[in-house]
């Protein structure tokens, strides 16, 4: 049995031996450069996981596994655009070094390398494989138009925020745990069940990424802190003060919301200490940790062995106390 190490080193041996074309290096560069960054390599490792349940010889998933790392990082090229991101993994946003037309041109061609490398599964699995990808990746699309909108929104619901971080973060994530368990042959309602897992652990991890956005440490989070903030998304800790904010912290806390001309830092700070005297965090904290339980049920359901099931447990408890 492979242990989750043994995973993520296929992975990331797997990754860094891909190659891509030369020419035009414009269009080829920041696919090497993104792809480089590193990252958590969270969802191959799923992927793999998965697949290790039901099927111990894991190695026929490793295109898959690395489609949708390609896949995911096509999204975060895309998404430094639209959230006027400066920094990824620590370094410079591929628009930020390049410039957009140049990050949405490779994120395009990753998108279909990405269905390049999907295309190796076996023909056995391969339409089924297919339809959770097709699905998954209009998900995203979905998820990230709605978390657009509502950044010019008043008056979105906690309800409607999960339905948004469903689309554009979970599904990945349940995707990639039922492509997995498809690879490795499972039956449909184990593959369903996994799918179930990684749904609820993707709104948990979306949950973290939203606190981290506000509380992580700049030297180690690798993205710009405060980011969610500067651009009002409306992120779980903003509709949670918006709810609980009266009198003055309201007052405050719109007129953040409606300034146009400001100074990054003091909106950052000031938003900050309104959540912090409103105990938003905490709030958040505990809606994660019941998606985080829901995955768990949705995991101990699968019928495999607890040893396999125990290495998905302790990747979903670590990823969720997570500093980056
Ligand atoms: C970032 O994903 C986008 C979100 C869904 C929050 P990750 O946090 O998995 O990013 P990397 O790949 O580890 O950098
Ligand atoms: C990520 O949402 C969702 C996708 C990239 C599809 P965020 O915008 O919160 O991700 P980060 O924080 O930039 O990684
Ligand atoms: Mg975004
Ligand atoms: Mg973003
Ligand atoms: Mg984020």
């Amino acid at each position: 049995m492979y242990s989750i190490s043994q995973l993520q080193d296929l992975v990331n041996k797997h990754i860094a031996e891909k190659e891509y074309p030369n020419n035009p290096s414009e269009l080829y560069e920041p696919i090497r450069y993104i792809m480089s960054l590193g990252g958590k390599r969270l969802r191959p490792a799923l992927l793999l996981m998965a697949c290790n349940l039901f099927d111990g010889s894991v190695l026929k998933a490793l295109d898959p596994a690395l489609a949708i790392e390609v896949f995911h990082n096509f999204t975060l090229m895309h998404d430094d655009i639209m959230d006027k991101a400066p920094l990824r993994r620590g370094k410079p946003t591929v628009h930020a070094k390049w410039n957009e037309s140049i990050a949405i041109l490779s994120g395009d061609v990753m998108l279909v390398k990405a269905y390049e490398l999907i295309m190796s599964v076996n023909d056995s699995v391969l339409r089924d494989v297919l339809r959770v990808f097709n699905e998954t990746a209009t998900g995203v699309c979905e998820g990230q138009q709605i978390d657009m909108n509502f950044e010019a929104l008043d008056g979105v619901t906690i309800a409607e925020y999960l339905e948004m971080i469903r689309l554009k973060t979970a599904v990945l994530l349940a995707g990639s745990l039922e492509i997995g368990a498809l690879i490795g042959n499972a039956p449909k309602d184990q593959a369903q069940l996994l799918y179930q897992f990684g749904e609820n652990l993707g709104l948990a991890f979306q949950l973290q990424d939203d606190i981290l956005d506000v509380y992580g440490d700049p030297h180690k989070f690798g993205k710009q802190v405060g980011g969610d903030i500067l651009s009002n998304k409306k992120t779980f800790l903003l509709i949670k003060a918006l709810e609980l904010a009266e009198n003055l912290e309201e007052e405050e806390l719109n007129y953040w919301l409606n300034a146009e001309d400001f100074d990054a830092d003091t909106k950052v700070r000031a938003v900050t200490d309104i959540y912090n005297q409103l105990g938003v965090r905490q709030l958040a904290e505990e809606q994660m940790n019941d998606f985080a339980e829901k995955a768990l049920s949705a995991l101990a359901c699968v019928e495999a062995s607890s040893e396999k099931k125990d290495q998905l447990k302790t990747f979903a408890e670590e990823l969720l106390v997570r500093e980056n």
